[in-house]
């Protein structure tokens, strides 16, 4: 931390505003946050966003995947800006912290420093990333991934939700196809500023994760077609799509259980093609999360859940597709950005521990192609993509402070 500025704190009463104003786009009944990427709730943050950050001082641009860029400059205009920032956008019944959080404490880093009438060598840049949910559109972390090479500009946009709409329709309807091609605004490093999503922290009641890692993650498409029959069929006669969707249900918790703690798998959506009271199912789409910190890990779990699957199928008699829709490695994340994370965190004071992440984040994916590292704070009972996800004000502010130093740290201060 520079000399002169171990006292800089944000302003937790202001950031704590911002999170409450902007839960309210979306806002649900019970308190969350229903924000779909690229949805007409994900236009209305992000024009607050836009003219916030201009009110900051910032420009704003915006690339042809509509992931949002707010620059201050700094002194040196040959230096590559710090990177900071998060996304909007939420899961169906999501919370007011998961993203949020990372994008409005970046937001307050900058306030900040304009209050305190601080230059900075480099330049920040603060960056709301289109599409980390991936709730709407797969695969997650959508646009850092492109951002990062993974994946095609034009492949991203042809790729459509439920209801048939493409990401570039979705993008032209809100107003946020931009003109900037992606990934041409480089950065020297980033930052991420996320909640745990995860019980450790609360559970060590330690206030700071330094995060040094984060989970592989594979995603599959699955499908399953047996054949529909009155459902006065005899049970020996049936070919239950349904059936077998809850056997690979209880093959992978098994499966799962079976690398403990060092492997998680869920299967969050299952779809009955034409479903009736007295039809047994005869065709079924699922989707499957599987996770493992370890890439050699993540190798078995392919292997053992596809032979489970063709073991099902062929005792059930039906067919199963199933399909790698993406695939993350374990993502480890750059020391000396680590470093700079744990070394803000110690000046400041907290307690603190080495952590690795669970959930994907954009800073998993920009990783590769810039120095990168994240902070996590703790949430309430480990909750998240739940509308009754909840952290402290103290915590909250807590990362924004270690956001503000280790980003003073990474672009230097001038006067
Ligand atoms: C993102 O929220 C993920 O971890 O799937
Ligand atoms: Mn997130
Ligand atoms: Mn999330």
């Amino acid at each position: 931390m520079p000399q002169r500025l171990p006292n800089l704190h944000i302003n937790a009463d202001r950031m704590w505003t911002d999170i409450h104003e902007t839960a309210k786009f979306g806002g649900t009944p019970k308190g969350g946050v229903r924000r779909l990427t690229l949805s007409e709730e994900d236009r209305q943050v992000r024009d607050w966003f836009r003219k916030a950050c201009e009110a900051a001082g910032c420009e704003v641009h915006v690339d042809a995947l509509g992931s949002m860029f707010a620059l201050r400059p700094g002194k040196d205009k040959t230096k590559l800006p710090v990177g900071i920032g998060s996304h909007l956008d939420t899961q169906p019944t999501g919370g007011k912290f998961d993203g949020v959080l990372g994008v409005l404490a970046g937001l307050e880093v900058l306030r900040t420093l304009n209050d305190a009438g601080i230059e900075t060598d480099a330049p920040i840049c603060l960056v709301n990333w289109t599409n980390e949910e991936g709730s709407r559109y797969a695969p997650a972390m959508m646009a850092s991934g492109a951002y990062a090479g993974d994946f095609t500009v034009e492949d991203i946009l042809a790729r459509k939700d439920a209801d048939g709409i493409t990401v570039g329709a979705a993008l032209d309807a809100i107003g946020y196809r931009g003109p900037e091609p992606v990934g041409k605004r480089r950065l020297g490093a980033f930052v991420e500023l996320h909640i745990e999503q995860g019980p450790i922290l609360e559970r060590e009641q330690k206030t700071i994760g330094v995060v040094e890692r984060g989970q592989g993650i594979l995603w599959y498409d699955g499908r399953i077609v047996g054949m529909e029959r009155h459902a006065s069929t005899p049970m020996e006669y049936r070919q239950d799509a349904l059936a077998a969707l809850a056997e690979i249900v209880l093959a992978i918790e098994t499966i799962a259980k079976s690398h403990a703690p060092n492997a998680v798998a869920t299967i969050g959506e299952a779809v009955i093609a034409a479903p009736s009271r007295n039809v047994v199912p005869g065709d079924i789409a699922f989707t499957m999360d599987v996770r493992s910190p370890d890439g050699a890990i993540m190798t078995a779990l392919d292997a053992e859940i596809r032979s489970a699957i063709m073991d099902i199928a062929s005792r059930r008699r039906v067919e199963i597709a199933f399909d790698n829709a993406w695939r993350k490695p374990p993502t480890i994340f750059d020391a000396s950005v680590v470093g700079a994370v744990e070394q803000a965190t110690a000046a400041l004071g907290y307690s603190n521990r080495r952590i690795t992440s669970g959930a994907g984040h954009d800073a998993c994916n920009v990783n590769a192609v810039m120095p990168t590292a994240m902070i996590f704070v703790p949430c309430k009972d480990g909750l998240s993509h739940n509308e009754l996800e909840d952290a402290t004000k103290d915590d909250c502010a807590a990362g924004a402070n270690v956001l503000l130093h280790t980003t003073l740290a990474l672009a230097g201060v001038v006067g």
